[in-house]
């Protein structure tokens, strides 16, 4: 790459970049496509629900941004493949992926009155299999497009779990922790094979209330659970994140800013994880 220093308006442009977002039918997945379109990126909305997905990009248009709904189920190759095509029909390229679609289910929480023996199989098969084949499949198909290209960013969404035990998620942990490996040995092979323009990144948000965890967080009255009180006492924020947190560090890890940034966990947690509880 020949070296140059962008100007300080270039630095963090994502103008007329193409970008696809999995789980941006969700509450994380969905402000970050919000960020991205407002930082001038085209954003195609990704997650099963077709209805949601036309709501993201109603909000997104009606704030003057450019997104296009793309449904599909990330552990399908060929919907993500038919998501693929629409986006190129529609935009002539990829340049970054978002790879925000997981979570966790009931079935798959290890209970207060339970413990890892009564733990069935399948469950825990089924968020593992979200969390990583969700991610693998996607970074192959869309990210196929970016090798072609010589160029592209993949940013998977992690979490602070991946690296510390957080009680009763242990499968979900579980395929956390193999998004971080994975985003090293991703930026390896691609960078490596198809040039320094391909990076793969990882954001590890900390604590945000969503769909997928509201209730171990926060009672109907919008009360802390005591699981709730203690992640607020253990996150010198003193807060929730919400999903406007994550969209500075977002920006700049999909912009010209990054470009030497690779293979990375960036920790968006208000310091919840360095912090030891004393
Ligand atoms: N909230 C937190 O505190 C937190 C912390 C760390 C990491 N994260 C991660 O952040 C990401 C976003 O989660 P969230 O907290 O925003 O939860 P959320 O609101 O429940 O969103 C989850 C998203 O994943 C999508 N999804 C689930 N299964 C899918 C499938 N098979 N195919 C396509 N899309 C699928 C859902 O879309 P459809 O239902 O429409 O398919 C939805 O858009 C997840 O990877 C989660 O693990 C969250």
């Amino acid at each position: 790459m020949t070296p140059f220093t962008p100007f300080i308006d270039q630095l963090f442009s994502l103008n007329d970049k193409v970008a696809v977002v999995t789980g941006a039918t969700g509450v994380l997945g969905g402000g970050m496509a919000r960020g991205l379109a407002q930082a001038g990126a085209k954003v195609a909305i990704l997650g099963r629900r077709r209805d949601k997905a036309d709501a993201a990009v109603e909000q997104i248009r009606q704030s003057g941004g450019r997104a296009l709904a793309t449904p599909a189920d990330v552990m399908d190759k060929a919907q993500l493949e038919a998501a693929r095509d629409a986006v190129l029909a529609e935009w002539g390229k990829i340049d970054i992926l978002i790879n925000a679609a997981g979570g966790t289910t009931a079935e798959a929480t290890v209970s207060p009155d339970k413990t890892i023996f009564d733990m069935p199989l399948d469950p825990m098969r089924y968020v593992i299999d979200l969390n990583l084949i969700g991610t693998l499949l996607p970074s192959q198909v869309f990210g196929e497009v970016m090798a072609k290209a010589g160029q592209g960013c993949i940013v998977n969404i992690s979490s602070m779990n991946a690296q510390r035990a957080l009680t009763r998620a242990m499968a979900y942990s579980a395929g956390k922790a193999a998004i971080d490996n994975f985003t090293r040995w991703l930026a390896v092979e691609l960078t490596t094979k198809f040039g320094e323009g391909l990076r793969v990144n990882a954001i590890a948000p900390g604590f945000f209330v969503a769909d997928q965890n509201r209730s171990l967080l926060l009672n109907d009255d919008n009360t802390l659970t005591p699981r709730g009180q203690k992640i607020i006492d253990h996150t010198p924020a003193g807060r929730f994140g919400i999903p406007d947190d994550l969209v500075g560090p977002l920006i700049w890890l999909c912009s010209p800013a990054a470009r030497f940034v690779n293979g990375t966990v960036i920790m968006v947690d208000g310091g919840a994880n360095a912090f030891s509880g004393i």
